[in-house]
């Protein structure tokens, strides 16, 4: 044993090095440099692999070895793999997903009555969100997990920073409880959907079917639907962080490494990547539901929203109005409503699936 990394990484007879350690300063050095003497790399790091994955990768391939990152998303849902090999020859139409464990946890103790606050307070004190908790509720951890999805499962280097973003932040119990009075859960849903050579990938919360895979995460719980030409949908739901399955994913990459050069074999996973351009966000329409903050208002503002060229129509015993055709990110919506003096939470989404 030894608590120095460098003598491990020049070492000649260590062929894998794990990375355990997180953040993107001392780790891009320490895999850089193992990847460039020829060592396979396991990380976790998928903050590392956001910010410096493509030239990784390159080196990787140019020095003839892998960088495996199974414990990166979805904690024990083994997504990488399956992208990776099992589905290599098929081809992907959407991935989207409950990617994010905090916001999971946070969102479903909103579900059973908490205030936002509260819920991020259990979370911190749980081990399920970190005294920063920005990267997870402002949507960027997730977004990072979605440019790795999508990297593997359209072969194209999207940017995380490229990936539009909104967290959970702005929430609030009503717009949970809306969501419960019309058969919908509220999560923070991660999608990439390619169309010929587009690409729209966002991170948003989103109003899914109460009965959908995508309800079914509880807690700090992840689910991943992959819809592939000749597969069809293919769905997961498991245990998204924790160390125990970031573990169980390391050393079952480790092995995978092992077996490869036990066996002389070598895995080269890094293909030739395009470049992508994301189609704009307000060119994806979606149905949505608006909450007003007063019943009295839906008739109101019905009338607004019509004038304004919007069509539309109450939904039944709750202060909402549901657009069935709404641009994502349209906050001509706000400005109409602001105008006419009735407060009202964001629309929010509602899931369709492909
Ligand atoms: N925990 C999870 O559920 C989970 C899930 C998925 C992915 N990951 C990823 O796994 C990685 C580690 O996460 P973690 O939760 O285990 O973090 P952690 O609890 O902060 O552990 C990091 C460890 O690395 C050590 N370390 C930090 N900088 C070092 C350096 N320059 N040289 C040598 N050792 C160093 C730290 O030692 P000191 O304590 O002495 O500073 C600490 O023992 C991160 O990339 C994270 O994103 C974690």
């Amino acid at each position: 044993l030894t608590t120095d990394a460098d003598a491990v990484i020049n070492d000649p007879n260590v062929h894998v090095v794990m990375e355990c350690i997180g953040g993107t300063d001392a780790a891009a050095d320490y895999v850089a440099r193992a990847l460039s003497l020829g060592k396979h790399v396991v990380t976790a790091n998928k903050d590392l692999l956001a910010a410096h994955g493509a030239e990784l990768d390159a080196l990787a391939d140019n020095h003839g070895v892998t960088l495996w990152y199974e414990a990166a998303v979805g904690g024990a849902i083994p997504i990488i793999r399956l992208l990776r090999e099992s589905l290599a020859g098929e081809r992907i139409v959407e991935i989207a997903g409950v990617v994010n464990g905090t916001t999971n946890f946070i969102l479903s103790a909103m579900a059973a009555g908490s205030t936002y606050a509260d819920a991020l307070k259990r979370a911190q004190e749980l081990g399920f969100a970190e005294a920063d908790p920005r990267s997870d509720v402002e949507g960027w951890d997730a977004a990072h997990k979605l440019a790795l999805l999508s990297r593997l499962a359209f072969r194209r280097y999207v940017k995380s920073t490229a990936i539009a973003r909104r967290g959970i932040t702005a929430l609030r119990p009503q717009d949970v409880a809306l969501g419960k009075h019309l058969g919908y859960a509220l999560k923070l849903l991660a999608f990439s959907r390619c169309e010929e050579e587009t690409l729209t990938s966002a991170v948003l919360p989103v109003f899914v079917p109460s009965d959908h895979i995508f309800a079914r995460p509880e807690g700090p719980q992840c689910a991943i639907r992959i819809v592939g030409q000749a597969t069809g949908a293919l769905s997961f739901v498991g245990t998204g962080a924790g160390r125990e399955p970031t573990a169980s994913a390391m050393v079952g990459d480790l092995l995978a490494v092992l077996r490869h050069l036990a066996h002389g074999t070598a895995f080269r996973t890094n293909r030739r990547m395009a470049d992508v351009t994301l189609t704009p966000l307000e060119q994806v329409r979606m149905p949505h539901a608006l909450g007003l903050d007063r019943e009295g208002d839906v008739a109101a503002a019905s009338a607004a929203l019509e004038r304004a060229g919007y069509t539309v129509r109450a939904a039944e015993g709750t202060s909402a109005l549901l657009f069935d055709d709404l641009a994502l990110g349209d906050g001509n919506v706000m400005r109409v409503l602001n105008a006419a003096r009735m407060p009202a939470r964001c629309p929010i989404p509602i899931w369709r699936d492909r």
